[in-house]
């Protein structure tokens, strides 16, 4: 497989989003502004719609609800999206204790405390943590911007980040039929599938692709945004 590099960044330090999340609780709690959409309203509604769209692909055998857990929710935009599009069995978790004080203030004053849980948990221990109790297993997953942050971590050996995620993801995705869907802006569509398809830890197959802007730049065309769904094979 081929071995790919990123650079590091602030946005991969713990101390910046906790920052960034104190600013949004100030904002939010003076003119209720609901903070930053990562990666635009135009990708999160397309993200949406898709899960509805597949809605009877994405439905447990049991029948039961769909489990949606947002990895790194943020100020959990993408979260109250779904809510308002009837999904109501909704996880977010992040590191940032602020971020989780955020969502966690927001879901109060919309009512919708009992149609979400929340955590404060760090995705690359979190396997081995028995934080999430044991019977409580996705369907699916959706990282909007998370591996992007936690791969510019400068501390972080990647290769180590890229085992200690896809571990993770094994531990808590419903092991049957369930899907993983990632939107990065620091990764090629080639590059991700490398990551969660072909390594020798991999239980993953590629299973769409959400359409996302073009660029030319210098003659060559690229995406700013890619946005992947993977299946579970096993
Ligand atoms: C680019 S932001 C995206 C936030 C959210 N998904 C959104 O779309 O608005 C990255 C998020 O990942 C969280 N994060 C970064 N590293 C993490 C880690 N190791 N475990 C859990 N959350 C992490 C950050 O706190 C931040 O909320």
């Amino acid at each position: 497989m081929e071995e790919s590099t990123i650079n590091s960044s602030i946005l991969g330090t713990k101390e910046y989003w906790e920052n960034l999340y104190q600013q949004e609780i100030n904002n939010y709690l003076d003119h209720s502004d609901p903070g930053e959409i990562w990666f635009g309203k135009g990708l999160t509604m397309k993200m949406v719609k898709w899960i509805k769209s597949k809605s009877s692909q994405l439905l447990p055998d049991d029948g039961d609800q769909i489990k949606i857990l947002d990895l790194g929710c943020g100020n959990g935009h993408l979260l109250y999206s779904l809510y308002q599009q009837g999904y109501t069995d909704l996880t977010g978790l992040d590191y940032a204790d602020k971020s989780i004080k955020l969502v966690n203030q927001m879901a109060s004053d919309l009512g919708i405390v009992n149609n979400l849980k929340t955590y404060v948990a760090d995705v690359l221990t979190l396997y081995k943590s028995n934080l999430i109790p044991e019977r409580i297993k996705f369907n699916l997953i959706i990282d909007k911007g998370t591996f992007d942050a936690i791969c510019l971590n400068p501390d972080l050996d990647l290769n180590q980040v890229k085992s200690d995620y896809l571990a993770t993801l094994e531990a808590i995705l419903f092991k049957g039929r369930s899907f993983f869907m990632i939107a990065s802006c620091n990764w090629t569509k080639d590059e991700l599938i490398n990551m969660f398809t072909k390594s020798s830890q991999s239980f993953l197959s590629l299973y769409d692709e959400i359409e996302t802007p073009q660029f030319s730049f210098g003659g060559s065309k690229g995406n700013n945004v890619t946005c992947l769904i993977f299946q579970r094979l096993s």
